[in-house]
């Protein structure tokens, strides 16, 4: 039976929203949780999932990275509201310890809910801004998981077909059209089937730290900064570019050199990310003077270690400088 009601969840949640959570499900009695939301709600409700059968990590922070849990997650019915996280299929959630400005990237497959009802519908309410964020942060997951250190063919299949669907259809789901709901539904958690297999790269670890700081949304921080890394990665991709381009619609990429189909891919996002209304740059959201605490954080996100090419904190400065 359902006995506690839990709202109030920040957008990048924090360690004392999943406290308190943990406080009401305990004394709620209740025996399983349903996390209705978009990733934010998704993941507060992992973490105090797991912090109720594993009690021993109830101060939130000892989670950050693979933490050593023992037991499964209280069971989560997840109904995700957006579409963009996956994290309604995902081993990942983030929290952000505020004491800290950090967003603590949390891996663990004893997390992922028993059950996902993707239902399109319950994505209709988002407004245009936050329908093109999550969307953007799919598309991010969908780029990030193919050109990622772990990629292999069975994880290039769903992200291929999630670049594919989310190119073809974000516009549209920004527009509210059904098609376009449904299809960015399905695009999306095509993606959080590929890359909660082989993780992401540093577009998600530059962008975290953007969440801590300023409470910048997810999606619009992974989207402006997509393109700028993709081309700062791009040497370490081979081919894997052309496919992106194709799987974007550009035509003729078979013709094109590596250069060209390199920037196609590259311009393919821009465009995307421009036509749904996300902004430039970074010039209105960071300050100059916070770049070396950004860089730090970023490198040391759980997320980095999976980028294509081996970073440092000197050109994870200069990725921030580049953007503002
Ligand atoms: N677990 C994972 O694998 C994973 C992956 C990527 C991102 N994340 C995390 O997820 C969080 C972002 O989640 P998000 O992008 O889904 O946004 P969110 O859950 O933070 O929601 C953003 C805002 O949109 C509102 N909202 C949600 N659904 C709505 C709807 N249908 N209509 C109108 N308003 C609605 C929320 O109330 C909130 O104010 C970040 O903390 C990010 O780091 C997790
Ligand atoms: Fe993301």
């Amino acid at each position: 039976m359902l006995k506690c009601f839990l709202s109030e969840i920040k957008p990048n949640p924090t360690v004392e929203n999943v406290q308190t959570g943990v406080a009401a499900f305990k004394k709620s009695g209740a025996d399983y949780l349903i996390a209705i939301g978009g990733g934010s709600s998704m993941d507060t409700a992992k973490a105090i999932g797991i912090i109720i059968n594993n009690p021993e990590f109830e101060d939130v922070i000892s989670l950050e990275g693979v933490a050593p849990t023992k037991n499964k997650s209280v069971p989560i019915f997840a109904v995700p509201t957006t579409a963009g996280t996956a994290a309604e299929v995902t081993i990942n959630y983030v929290i952000t310890d505020a004491a800290k400005n950090r967003k603590m990237v949390c891996v663990d497959p004893k997390d992922i809910p028993v059950v996902a009802f993707v239902d399109s519908e319950m994505m209709a309410t988002m407004p245009k801004g936050l329908t093109a964020a999550t969307g953007m942060d799919a598309l991010t997951h969908a780029i990030e998981g193919y050109i990622t250190a772990g990629a292999w063919e069975l994880s290039d299949m769903f992200h291929l077909k999630a670049i594919e669907i989310i190119s073809r259809s974000l516009r549209g789901a920004v527009e509210n059209t059904p098609e376009g709901r449904e299809d960015m539904a399905l695009g999306q958690y095509v993606a959080g089937m590929g890359f909660s297999n082989v993780g992401l790269g540093i577009v998600h670890s530059m962008a975290h730290p953007l969440g801590a700081l300023y409470d910048t949304p997810h999606g619009v921080a992974n989207a402006i900064i997509l393109p700028t890394v993709m081309e700062y990665n791009a040497e370490a991709t081979g081919e894997k570019y052309r496919e992106i381009a194709r799987a974007m619609g550009v035509q003729g990429v078979d013709d094109m050199s590596q250069e060209e189909y390199r920037k196609a891919a590259i311009d393919a996002v821009k465009k995307l990310s421009q036509d749904v209304g996300i902004p430039e740059n970074l010039k209105e959201i960071v300050k100059r003077e916070d770049i070396p605490f950004l860089a730090r954080s970023a490198y040391d996100d759980a997320c980095r270690p999976g980028n294509p090419k081996e970073t440092s904190v000197e050109d994870i400065t200069k990725l921030y400088e580049s953007l503002i």
